[in-house]
C-alpha cells in the first residue's frame, strides 16, 4: 500500500520526502481521492498566462532602480523562461497617455493637441517607450505570443476633463459634448499608429490592443471612464478604422472593469450597440472587486481576466503560513477558479516585477536584490504546462477540497492541476477517459511550503482493462500539475 508513494523519495530534496514519509510511518490513513477526467468533454481553449510591466516597471526591470544585468536576466527567467521560471506566454503593456515620464508616467506618442479632432496627428517615437520595448523584445526571445497593448486613457485633449488622469471620457462618445468636437476617430488613428511605431521601428507585432483600462474609476493616475454603451459608441469607430489599416489580425480587447461584476454590467450595455460585441476578440475584466465566479454570457469567444494583485497586503513570499491573500496557495486556487468557474482562456497579474512594499508584484525588486514570491511558482504550476492552443478538459474530484482542473495541449499531452486544500496528503487515483494518448510514467510538479515546483515522477497505474491513468499523492496544503 506504500508502494506508489515511495517514489517520491526517490526523486524529491530530502526535505520533501520525509513530509510525505512521515504520515506513513505514523500510520495515519491517507484518503484516496478519485479523480475522473473525461477528455471528451471540451472547454475554452486557453490563450495563456501573464503579467504587466506597465507604468515604467519595464524600466525598473532594465535596471532603472538599481538592478545589475545579472539580475535583470534572473528576472525575466523566472517570469518567462519555461525551464527555470513561469514560462507566461502574455505580456500587457501599457499605450501611454501623458505629456512626460515623470514619476511613472507613461508618455504618449502624440503629447501636444495638434489643434483639433481634424488636424493632422503629430506623433512621435522615442524607441523605447518606458523600456516596454527593451521588455518586449526580451519576452518575445523567450516565447511570449500575446502582446496586448492596452490604453489607461487618452491623451488629455481628446478627453471631457482635459487631462489624461481624473477620469472624464472620450470626447465623441454618447453623452459627451466637448467644444474641440468629436475625437473618436483621432483615437483610433492614434492607438493604430501606436500598434504601426512597433510594427515599423521595431519589428514587433502587438497581438492584442485595449482602449480603457477600469473604465468603472474615477483614479488620479491615467484613467479614462466609460459605459458600455460609450465603449460600443468608440468601437464603431475603432473596428472599421483597425481593419483598414492593415492590422487587421490585431485582435480587440475590452472592458478592463475592475471587477467581475461591474464587467457583467459594462458587457450588458455594450450588447444593446449594433455590432459592438461582434468587434471583439476578447472580453476582459479584473478581480479586484468582484472575483471572477461566474462565465460572461457572451459570444465572444474569449475571456480573459487581465489584472488582479492583493494591493493591500505588505510583501508576502510564503505559500501558505497564515492564509492571506498574497499567498501563493490563494492565488493558485484564485487561478484555477478563474479557468473553471469563469472559462477564462487568459489569466494575468497585475506586475511582474517592480520595486513595491505590497503583493502588487510576483517578484519584488528593491536596488540589485530579488525577491520571488511564492505567487510566481503558484502561476508557473500552470503556465509551465498549460500552453496557448490547450483546451480545458471535463473534471470530477471525488473530495470537494481536492480542486481539480485538466486541460490538453496541442500536443495531445495532458496535464493535471490538483491543490490539496485539505490538512492532510491524499493519494489520488486519476482515470482519464475520452482521450487517445497513452500513459507512460507521469512527471509530477510539486509546490508547498517545501518546494517550488520539484519534480518528481509517478508511476503508470494499474494496466489491463482499466482506462488509462495514474496514481499519486498530494501532500497537505500542496499543489501538483501531473504531466501525462
Ligand atoms: C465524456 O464526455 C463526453 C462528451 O461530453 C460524453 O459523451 C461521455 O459520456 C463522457 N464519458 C464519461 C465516461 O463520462
Ligand atoms: C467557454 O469558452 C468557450 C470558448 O473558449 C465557449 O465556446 C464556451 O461556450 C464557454 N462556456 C461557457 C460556459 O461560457
Ligand atoms: C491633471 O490632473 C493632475 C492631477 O490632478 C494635475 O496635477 C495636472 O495639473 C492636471 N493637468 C492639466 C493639464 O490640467
Ligand atoms: C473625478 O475625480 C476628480 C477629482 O480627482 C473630480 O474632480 C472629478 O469631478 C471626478 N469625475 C467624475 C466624473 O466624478
Ligand atoms: C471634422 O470633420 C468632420 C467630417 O468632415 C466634420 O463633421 C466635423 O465637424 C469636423 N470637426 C471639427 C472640429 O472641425
Ligand atoms: C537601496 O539602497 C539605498 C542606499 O544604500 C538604501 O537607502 C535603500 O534603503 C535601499 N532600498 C531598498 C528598498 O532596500
Ligand atoms: C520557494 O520560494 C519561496 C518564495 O520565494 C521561498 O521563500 C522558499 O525559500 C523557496 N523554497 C525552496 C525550497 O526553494
Ligand atoms: C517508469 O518508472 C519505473 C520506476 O522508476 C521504471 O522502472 C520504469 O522503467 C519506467 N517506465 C518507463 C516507460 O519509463
Amino acid at each position: 500500500m506504500h508502494l506508489h508513494v515511495s517514489i517520491w523519495s526517490l526523486v524529491l530534496p530530502l526535505s520533501a520526502a520525509s513530509h510525505s514519509q512521515r504520515h506513513i510511518s505514523h500510520d495515519v490513513a491517507i484518503p484516496t481521492v478519485k479523480i475522473a477526467i473525461n477528455a471528451s468533454t471540451r472547454f475554452q481553449v486557453i490563450d495563456g498566462f501573464g503579467v504587466s510591466e506597465a507604468f515604467q516597471r519595464s524600466a525598473q526591470v532594465h535596471g532603472k532602480a538599481g538592478l545589475s544585468e545579472s539580475n535583470q536576466r534572473k528576472v525575466l527567467d523566472y517570469l518567462f523562461s519555461n525551464e527555470v521560471g513561469a514560462g507566461l506566454t502574455s505580456l500587457r503593456n501599457g499605450i501611454g497617455s501623458s505629456t512626460s515620464y515623470i514619476r511613472d508616467f507613461m508618455k504618449s506618442i502624440e503629447p501636444t493637441d495638434p489643434g483639433g479632432p481634424n488636424a493632422t496627428a503629430k506623433y512621435e517615437w522615442d524607441g523605447d517607450d518606458g523600456s516596454q520595448v527593451w521588455l518586449t523584445k526580451e519576452a518575445l526571445r523567450y516565447g511570449v505570443k500575446w502582446v496586448y497593448a492596452d490604453a489607461w486613457s487618452a491623451p488629455a485633449y481628446m478627453k471631457t476633463n482635459g487631462n489624461d488622469s481624473n477620469g472624464g471620457s472620450i470626447c465623441g462618445v454618447q453623452e459627451t459634448f466637448c467644444a474641440s468636437g468629436d475625437w473618436r476617430q483621432a483615437y483610433a488613428n492614434y492607438l493604430v499608429q501606436y500598434i504601426r511605431f512597433y510594427k515599423e521601428k521595431e519589428g514587433i507585432a502587438i497581438t492584442h490592443l485595449g482602449f480603457l483600462n477600469e473604465p468603472d474609476l474615477n483614479q488620479t493616475y491615467a484613467s479614462m471612464q466609460s459605459s458600455g454603451f460609450q465603449a460600443g459608441d468608440f468601437l464603431k469607430v475603432l473596428a472599421p478604422t483597425l481593419k483598414a489599416s492593415g492590422f487587421e489580425d490585431v485582435q480587440i480587447v475590452c472592458c478592463e472593469a475592475t471587477g467581475w461584476n461591474d464587467g457583467e454590467d459594462i458587457l450588458a450595455e455594450l450588447q444593446s450597440i449594433p455590432g459592438a460585441e461582434d468587434s471583439l476578440a476578447v472580453y476582459s475584466a479584473h478581480g479586484y472587486s468582484s472575483n471572477p465566479a461566474l462565465p460572461f454570457k457572451t459570444t465572444i469567444s474569449k475571456t480573459w481576466q487581465t489584472e488582479w494583485a492583493d494591493l493591500d497586503g505588505s510583501w508576502r513570499t510564503s505559500w501558505d503560513y497564515l492564509g492571506k491573500e498574497g499567498e501563493g496557495m490563494a492565488w493558485a486556487n484564485k487561478i484555477q477558479q478563474a479557468l473553471t468557474l469563469s472559462n477564462v482562456s487568459g489569466f494575468l497579474y497585475w506586475i511582474g516585477a517592480e520595486t513595491t512594499t505590497t503583493n502588487s508584484a510576483l517578484i519584488r525588486l528593491a536596488n540589485d536584490t530579488v525577491s520571488v514570491s511564492s505567487r510566481l511558482w503558484a502561476f508557473a504550476q500552470f503556465s509551465r504546462f498549460v500552453k496557448p492552443g490547450a483546451v480545458r478538459v471535463g473534471v470530477e474530484s471525488g473530495i470537494g477540497y481536492v480542486r481539480v482542473s485538466a486541460f490538453e495541449n496541442v500536443n495531445g499531452g495532458v496535464v493535471v492541476n490538483i491543490i490539496n486544500n485539505g490538512h492532510v496528503d491524499v493519494r489520488t487515483d486519476v482515470v482519464i477517459s475520452g482521450w487517445d494518448g497513452t500513459v507512460g510514467n507521469v512527471t509530477s510538479w510539486l509546490t508547498n511550503n517545501a518546494n517550488n515546483l520539484t519534480v518528481g515522477v509517478e508511476f503508470r497505474a494499474i494496466g489491463g482493462s482499466r482506462e488509462p491513468g495514474f496514481n499519486g499523492l498530494v501532500p497537505a496544503r500542496s499543489m501538483v500539475s501531473y504531466i501525462v
